[in-house]
């Protein structure tokens, strides 16, 4: 048996292990090297806000909290109640998820003081009658008061983005935040990215973990499954799937959020959407520097300027550390450049709308 960080282990299976005769598991090395010295020396020293205690907002700070990512997590929302129930209820699992993090749940932004990263999810969906920019409209007035009373008081945090039109909103809290542009970051390619990873190893029956997965551009219908940069173990999906089966989950990873509104008929998907936030978070607490597609304001790359749009970024302690410009495709990149110009064009309607 070994210690690491306080924490006894052994390799199992050891016979001889003092762990085994107290009756205490071994744990395997993978979790000892992850999981102890997350626990042990990172001192969760991070205070995490999450905006909008709905179920994207709720989903992703119990698994912040269970991950113990945080020293310090706030729910706040605009209803009263909401994030007090969900923060106390979340709370009250620590003894059996085992962690720590003290959860607050509030209405009110002054307990939002001093935050290192904020993750906004709050937003309205889509009633009926309203138009597609009638929402922009209404979320982008939610997003930039959210923003602004964020930064009334935390001076530099790392701003999350998750609230639709994803790569529009992740501009209006850049804008009104007047933050460094690295650290303001949406989150939609590590989504998109996961559902075509998933979709990929239901059709060969593999697992997840082998797939590999490049969905670049705006979120929504204008996204970019870049095929050539995704693989299972490293071999492209081209050389293991017809080109028409690869067609058909390119296209269900477009529709990926409509297909699950038309199961839920109320909302919107919240689970996987919430872990691929978590995914991003924990990069930059543990500064873990993943490559991970996020939503960025590019400054030429891919001939792009001024616009967030998702591409391969590295994630670490401050935030966007490096923008990735790889190779394309034209017809990639053609539809990376739409995609972009559609998010400028709703920019620029938001601007001029004094929004
Ligand atoms: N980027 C992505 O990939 C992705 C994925 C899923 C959902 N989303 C978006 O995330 C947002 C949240 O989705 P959801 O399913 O959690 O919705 P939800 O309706 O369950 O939750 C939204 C919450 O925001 C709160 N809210 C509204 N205005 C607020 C304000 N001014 N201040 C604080 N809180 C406010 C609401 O009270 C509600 O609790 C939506 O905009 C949705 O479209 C994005």
């Amino acid at each position: 048996m070994r210690v690491l960080n306080g924490t006894p282990f052994c390799r199992p299976p050891d016979k001889s292990c003092s762990l085994i005769s107290y009756n205490l598991p071994c744990i395997p090395l993978e979790e000892q090297v992850i999981f102890p010295t997350v626990t042990k020396t990172r001192k969760c020293i991070m205070k995490i806000t999450v905006i909008g205690a709905g179920n994207v907002g709720a989903t992703t700070a119990f698994r912040l909290a269970e991950k113990q990512l945080a020293k310090e997590l706030v729910l706040l929302d605009v209803v009263e109640g909401i994030p007090q129930g969900k923060g106390l209820d979340m709370f009250e699992s620590g003894p059996i998820a085992l962690f720590d993090t003290k959860i607050t749940g509030s209405n009110d932004y002054a307990d939002t003081a001093d935050s290192d990263i904020v993750v906004i999810t709050a937003g309205l969906p889509r009633k009926p009658g309203m138009t597609r920019e009638d929402l922009l409209m209404k979320n982008a007035g939610i997003v930039r008061d959210v923003t602004r009373q964020i930064m009334e008081h935390s001076k530099n945090p790392i701003l999350v983005i998750v609230s639709n039109p994803l790569d529009i909103m992740t501009y209006v809290a850049w804008k009104q935040s007047g933050l460094p542009k690295e650290r303001v970051i949406g989150m939609a390619g590590v989504l998109d990215s996961a559902r075509f990873r998933a979709f990929i190893a239901m059709e060969l029956d593999v697992s997840m973990q082998d797939v590999n997965a490049c969905v670049l551009g705006g979120h929504g219908d204008a996204m970019v499954p870049v095929v050539k940069y995704t693989t299972v173990a490293g071999i492209p999906i081209s050389s293991l799937l017809p080109a028409e089966t690869i067609d058909k989950m390119v296209e269900r990873t477009r529709t990926g959020g409509a297909e699950i509104v038309n199961y839920l008929k109320q909302g919107s998907a919240f689970y996987a959407p919430a872990t691929s936030t978590v995914e991003m978070v924990e990069s930059i607490v543990l500064d873990r520097k993943r490559v991970l597609t996020c939503a960025v304001s590019l400054d030429g790359q891919y001939g792009i300027d001024n616009t967030f749009v998702g591409v391969p970024v590295k994630l670490g302690k401050n935030g966007v550390e490096k923008i990735y410009e790889i190779s394309l495709d034209q017809a990639d990149l053609d539809q990376l450049q739409k995609s972009a110009k559609i998010v400028d064009e709703n920019c620029q309607m938001l601007e001029s709308a004094g929004v």
